[in-house]
């Protein structure tokens, strides 16, 4: 538990650009998992000054963005292309090449086989060192929704009202915001080494709450977390509330 978000960002930060280091001087590639909303937005600005004051390099960061919403252009406001390339990739060293994002321009009867061909660049690149995670008030991690089991890979899903609704500001209104999206699964994301999760303000506590000290179900796609061997959460006072 730390005091603010810009603590556990640090934290978050630090960790990261160990693992990126001690990857590189071993002349191997770190492999991350990255996630948008407000949530992580800081740990982006600290990874953006080590590389400006700290000579941290991005150069051997291969990167998988959890989701996308479905359809959505690149350089619409609300991508998350356009969400990481203004909160993180343009200001570093990372390879272009090494970028993958779910792509919300693709026909959609091509979308299958995007999403096995996003399984198998995980699978290529060795795997996910590291997971970045927010967590959606409805306990949806990337965008599994409840109802999402833990065998789950990369698809496309519907999304529930409640993660519509928190949308419709961005989107300037509820019509505007996608009734779709294509993420990774509950199995992908715990498919990753390590997995720090992330929750700030009050209105995360109650399901954080639930994802920590409730029972594992499908209803609540986060409980799955509590499976996995080397995961952490990183909350707020306002947060960690109700624990
Ligand atoms: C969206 C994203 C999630 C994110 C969630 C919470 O639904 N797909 O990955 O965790 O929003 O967003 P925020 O961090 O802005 O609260």
């Amino acid at each position: 538990m730390f005091k603010n978000a810009s603590e556990a960002s640090q934290v978050v930060a630090t960790e990261i650009a160990t693992l990126v280091r001690e990857r590189a001087s071993a002349g191997k590639p770190c492999v991350l998992g990255l996630a948008t909303g407000s949530t992580p937005m800081g740990v982006y600005r600290e990874l953006i000054r080590m590389h400006r004051d700290e000579n941290l390099s991005l150069r051997n960061v291969v990167t998988f963005n959890l989701d996308e919403y479905f359809p959505m252009a690149p350089d619409a406001a609300q991508s998350y292309v356009r969400f990481m390339n203004e909160n993180l990739f343009d200001h570093v060293d990372v390879l272009s090449e090494n970028v993958h994002i779910p792509d919300g321009t693709i026909a959609e009867e091509s979308v299958g086989k995007f999403c096995d061909d996003y399984e198998s660049k995980i699978a290529a690149a060795g795997g996910i060192d590291l997971q970045l995670l927010g967590i959606g008030r409805t306990g949806h991690i990337g965008f599994n929704e409840p109802r999402s089991d833990a065998d789950t890979v990369t698809r496309m899903v519907v999304l529930n009202s409640v993660t519509r609704n928190d949308a419709a500001e961005n989107f300037d209104g509820l019509e505007n915001v996608p009734h779709h999206a294509v993420t990774m699964g509950v199995q992908t994301i715990l498919n990753a080494q390590r997995i720090r999760l992330m929750a700030y303000g009050e209105h995360k506590s109650a399901i954080v709450e639930r994802t920590v000290c409730g029972d594992i179900t499908e209803s609540i796609p986060a409980t799955f977390l509590q499976q996995h061997g080397d995961v952490r959460f990183l909350m707020d006072d306002a947060a960690a509330s109700k624990l």
